[in-house]
């Protein structure tokens, strides 16, 4: 077997592409916005099937939408190594927050293309469908099919906004595919991710070994009032389901703050009906909740729960809160992560150990294979920002990181195999 010194991923190469693709669903302020199932969407998904085409791979796409390019190994039979993150992104999103673990993973397998380098298990790169969760409630939704958290036929009847189903926005852009999500093996998962927080850059680190993901609970909250006359309707006789979601909006923000590491949001809100001289009858909103410990969001939930019905039934309002999706924490591989570690010692890049508090695919895939992550700084940690940035060496690391972690692995299952 050739020295894996000498496999060295080209950070132009890669930098072109973050930068070719960032043009797909470019914004004028530097970002994406690039919805999953959209338009773009497609374009960015036929970019990628006919880069990984043109260096020998099969590309397959199960019916979740989910993408697996794969390079043939000396044996076949057994199940890929995959690499692999998300190419859709937030509708303000940056250039980095999941093409980087799509495109790096792609400059690896070039990497190996090109120095004709053959690998024991076939190598895989995965595009994951709506990692963000921006269109389609939640996030991850359909690594969550993948690994069994969700029921395929329950993700595919989720509606966007404007009542479009997640089937219907599959098939308009043509990558409902035939693979029953969830049939497809991996012998391992590695995804390469910018932190999306301060943490790397703040202690001058240029690799994070990612340990785990933190628990992350998503929910809808609708507040029902009564529609009626904005000037007639005198304020004491008032029903206002905007000011009920704002006080709650308040509570959240008091209720997170209580513990020293939970963060509490809610991002989404609509109105109803949404007009200037109405008093809104309806207030719609998400609910995102997260800590590394699980039991202090049950704390948070029950402590807003009642806030809810009691700022309600002072404005003579009605409150329903549903559970959307729930993610324990997660704990990675530990085979996994001590690939991450020698291979960033082989690479003689600074490191620390670092859990995740964004929400990624691999905290799905880690239920039904042995799964890490490897993180990258970002500017001043900030994320699902068009001003999101990391610079062109700090990508790099993370791709000659990745490369190695899947050689490393490579490597350990053909003495697995060997031994018998
Ligand atoms: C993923 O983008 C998350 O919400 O953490
Ligand atoms: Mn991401
Ligand atoms: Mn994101």
């Amino acid at each position: 077997m050739p020295p894996i010194k000498n496999l060295t991923i080209d950070a132009e190469r890669l930098w072109d592409d973050l930068m070719q693709t960032a043009r797909i669903g470019g914004t004028a302020k530097g970002g994406i916005c690039r919805l999953t199932l959209t338009d773009v969407d497609r374009e960015v998904r036929d970019w990628f099937k006919a880069r990984a085409q043109a260096l020998g791979c099969a590309v397959t796409v199960d019916d979740m939408g989910n993408m697996f390019a794969r390079r043939r190994g000396q044996r076949d039979d057994v199940p890929p190594i995959a690499m692999g993150s998300h190419l859709d992104t937030q509708p303000s999103g940056g250039k980095f927050d999941g093409a980087l673990g799509v495109l790096a993973a792609l400059e690896a397998l070039q990497t190996l293309h090109r120095a004709g380098y053959e690998t024991f298990a076939p190598i895989e790169v995965i595009n994951w469908t709506n990692e963000e969760g921006s269109r389609f409630t939640p996030g991850m939704i359909a690594s969550g099919v993948f690994a069994g958290a969700f029921t395929r036929d329950w993700a595919i009847a989720r509606q966007d906004r404007k009542g479009e189903s997640f089937g219907e926005a599959l098939d308009k852009i043509g990558y409902r595919g035939g693979e029953p999500c969830g049939a497809h093996k991996l012998s391992a998962f590695f995804e390469l991710h910018i932190e999306q927080g301060p943490y790397l850059e703040a202690g001058g680190k240029e690799i994070g070994v990612v340990t785990g993901v933190q628990a992350m609970r998503w929910y809808e909250m609708t507040v029902t009032g009564q529609d009626s006359h904005a000037g007639t309707t005198p304020m004491p006789r008032r029903h206002d389901a905007l000011l009920g979601a704002a006080r709650i909006v308040e509570a959240v923000n008091d209720c997170a703050r209580q513990f020293p590491e939970a963060v509490g949001t809610v991002g989404l809100m609509e109105v109803r009906p949404g007009s200037p001289n109405v008093i809104p009858g309806e207030a719609y909103f998400t609910l995102d909740l997260r800590d590394p410990d699980a039991t202090v969001i049950d704390r948070m939930e029950t402590a807003i729960a009642a806030a809810a019905e009691r700022i309600a039934g002072e404005l003579g309002l009605s409150v329903a809160l549903k559970n959307v999706s729930t993610q324990p924490a997660v704990e990675f591989d530990k085979g996994c992560i001590a690939s991450v570690r020698a291979a960033v010692k082989a690479s003689g890049y600074s490191s620390r150990d670092i859990i995740s508090r964004a929400g990624h695919d691999a905290a799905y895939v880690a239920r039904v294979a042995p799964t890490t992550m490897i993180f990258v700084p970002c500017r001043d940690g900030i994320s699902h920002n068009e001003a999101e940035f990391s610079r062109k060496e700090q990508c790099s690391a993370g791709a000659q990181v990745l490369l190695q972690v899947v050689l490393d692995y490579d490597r350990q299952l053909t003495e697995r195999h060997r031994r018998g």
